[in-house]
């Protein structure tokens, strides 16, 4: 059946424009199932755009694309079952506790028993102890990891996320990084828009760069340094960088935070 081999997501000649404003002019890629996309790309290239195309928001002006093996346009439905989005701009309820916003998805997808399904997730989001409280209250980074919990209920198949880091701290960036890269070692698909080199570059199999319109670079991060001249080696100070000491000064609360440094790193090192 078409729908199990075809790759998660496959956009061919994707066309749209607002007005005069042709913003796509034929976009193509494909993501492979259970792997992590990042569509990159400045303010206004068009990624929203695309992502809103792509979960069914959106008509496209032309081409097409499908989402593990479904038509955005002629099967909208079938998309919409196999997806779920966490746009740009948080979408938790503010008067809510951050319990009673994931009890309220579950009961929308109709699941057995929300109240597990919500406890399933705070937990897994270290959100147990403000479960309780409204996500007003709530910080970015904690909003941003309940809006992303909220996602998941349903376990689809593919995920996208519109710049899910934009606006966190460093912390809250790799509390984010370490939830989407768990995701896709549990087999889901996510597609995920960045204006962050470095984003792209933690978590991406493969990276596609979108400007004016179309996609002009697709590759792992090995293949895109490729394309720049041959690395010079040479010998640096290196400093370290200005997101370490703030980890290092903040103390190691994520998992994976790098050690703590008790001055500059002075060790000379061979860099690209
Ligand atoms: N509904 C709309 N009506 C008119 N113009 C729109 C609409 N949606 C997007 N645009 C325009 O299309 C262009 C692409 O917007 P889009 O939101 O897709 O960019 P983006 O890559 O997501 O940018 P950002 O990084 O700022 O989120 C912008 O110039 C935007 O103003
Ligand atoms: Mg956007």
């Amino acid at each position: 059946m078409a729908t199990l081999t075809a790759p998660a997501i496959r956009v061919q000649g994707v066309t749209k424009a607002f007005k005069d404003l042709q913003v796509l002019r034929g976009v193509d890629f494909e993501v492979e199932r259970g792997s992590i996309f990042a569509l990159l790309g400045s303010n206004g290239a068009g990624k929203t755009t695309l992502v809103r195309i792509l979960s069914t928001l959106l008509k496209a002006d032309g081409g097409a694309a499908t989402v593990q093996g479904f038509d955005v346009a002629s099967a909208p439905n079938d998309v919409r079952d196999a997806i779920s989005l966490t746009g740009q701009f948080a979408a938790v309820d503010e008067i809510l506790t951050g319990r009673e916003n994931l009890v309220l998805v579950a009961k929308l997808r109709h699941l057995k028993d929300p109240g597990a399904v919500a406890d399933d997730l705070l937990a897994r989001f270290s959100l147990t102890d403000a479960g309780g409280r409204r996500a007003g209250t709530y910080s970015g980074g904690m909003r941003r990891r309940l809006d992303i919990a909220m996602s998941l209920i349903g376990n689809p198949p593919v995920i996208f996320l519109d710049e899910p880091t934009t606006g966190l701290d460093p912390q809250a960036r790799i509390e984010v990084w370490d939830t989407v890269k768990e995701l896709a070692n549990g087999g889901t698909t996510v597609l995920l828009t960045t204006q962050y080199l470095d984003e792209a570059e933690q978590l991406a199999d493969r990276i596609a760069i979108l400007h004016e319109g179309t996609i002009i670079q697709n590759g792992t991060l090995a293949e895109l340094k490729r394309l720049l001249p041959q690395a010079k080696v040479e010998y640096v100070e290196k400093q370290p960088s200005l997101e370490e000491v703030f980890l290092a000064l903040v103390g190691p609360s994520a998992a994976s935070a790098p050690e703590p440094v008790e001055g500059p790193d002075t060790t000379k090192e061979a860099v690209k």
